[in-house]
């Protein structure tokens, strides 16, 4: 309802008495004129007397209805702030529900994005069923190799694959290293003690993680290959390559290592940080024998193919060797024979 037409509507509507003080006074100069011309002195006055109390009455009348238009005026300026008020709370909380909207609209859109990571998970599950019947020759050729002294822990996942245990226990078999180096002990570690308590050497595991190093290190126990494997504690520390810092295993736990003929780089995990593996290199080639196999391990994803172009630019006697088996790379190192001395 408009503010005007509430106006109105508080108005009285008096129409009679509007119409009476009209006709009244109307009748009552009507009268005086026609009495004076007809002599009548007295009744022109006494209608005259009468004509002035209906225009004090219409006065009266006037001046009430002003105060009830102002009052009125009033009661509508309330209305008014009454309404603008009630405006306001609405424009308030139609914003609000649009900002609730648009929250529901964000939620909504996180859910998408779940489902979608979903259905991508389950594509590279589906990616895993695909290459069951691999992994599981792969296993039965791994239990035909040696039979375990205890349960072997599980591999996959975190874990090497059973494919790639294979090859890197293929690798050491047919290389027959002296000075195994494992970056990132687990499963592998007791599969590759078992592999040189057959061909001779020794292993030494690094472990950023104190409770993964003391699984292995169990492990190793229970399988009885103690004096064949250590697992030794290598907290994360900060190194600085070509003015770059990175985070890497404490160069402590390699002080005495020399020699070493073979490596397997698979930690620290990706999760650690960028580019977690690429000071790998840096940090033994020093400690490495004039020849060594180097296992890089997830060696398809970015980070690692940036690592493995930036070696094998960066060292004259590192090449690849083959294609990818599993997730892992071979590399196999040469020390170039000048460099052979200046080590010596
Ligand atoms: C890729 S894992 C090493 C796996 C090991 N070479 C093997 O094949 O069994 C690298 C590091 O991740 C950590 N790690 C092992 N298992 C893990 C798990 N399930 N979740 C998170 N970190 C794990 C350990 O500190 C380990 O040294």
């Amino acid at each position: 309802m408009s503010t005007l037409s509430r106006i109105r509507r508080r108005l009285p509507r008096s129409t009679g008495p509007r119409a009476v003080v009209p006709a009244s006074a109307g009748v009552c100069s009507a009268g005086a004129v026609a009495a004076a011309l007809t002599g009548h002195d007295g009744i022109a006055t006494a209608l005259l007397a009468l004509l002035g109390g209906v225009i004090v009455a219409a006065l009266l009348m006037l001046y009430r209805r002003l105060a009830k238009v102002q009052k009125a005026g009033v009661a509508a300026q309330w209305d008014l702030r009454t309404t603008v008020e009630e405006m306001q709370r609405r424009l308030v909380a139609a914003v609000e529900r649009e900002r609730l909207t648009a929250g529901d609209r964000h939620l909504e859109l996180a859910e998408a994005i779940a489902r979608v990571r979903q259905l991508t998970d389950r594509k590279a599950g589906s990616a895993q069923v695909l290459s069951l019947p691999r992994e599981f020759e792969a296993t039965v050729q791994l239990f035909q190799g040696f039979i375990p002294r205890a349960p072997m822990p599980s591999s996959g996942d975190f874990a090497l694959n059973p494919t790639d245990l294979l090859e890197l226990l293929h690798l050491i078999r047919t290389r027959r290293p002296r000075l195994v180096l494992e970056l990132g002990s687990g499963t592998s570690s007791v599969w590759i003690a078992y592999a040189l308590e057959k061909s001779g050497g020794r292993l030494v595991s690094l472990d950023h993680e104190p409770g993964y190093a003391y699984r292995t290190r169990a492990a190793l126990a229970t399988h009885g290959l103690t004096e064949i494997a250590e697992v030794r504690d290598a907290p994360l520390t900060p190194v600085g390559i070509d003015g770059r810092d990175y985070s890497w295993y404490d160069p402590e736990a390699l002080a005495d290592l020399h020699d070493i003929d073979f490596v397997l780089i698979d930690g620290p995990p990706a999760a650690t940080g960028p580019d977690a593996r690429y000071p790998a290199l840096h940090m033994i080639e020093k400690r490495l024998a004039d020849q060594a196999t180097i296992v890089f391990d997830d060696a398809g994803r970015p980070d690692e193919q940036a690592a493995l172009a930036d070696w094998t630019q960066r060292y004259d006697g590192l090449t690849r060797e083959g294609e990818l088996l599993g997730r892992h790379a071979v590399l196999t190192f040469a020390r170039p024979p000048a460099m052979a001395t200046v080590r010596g």
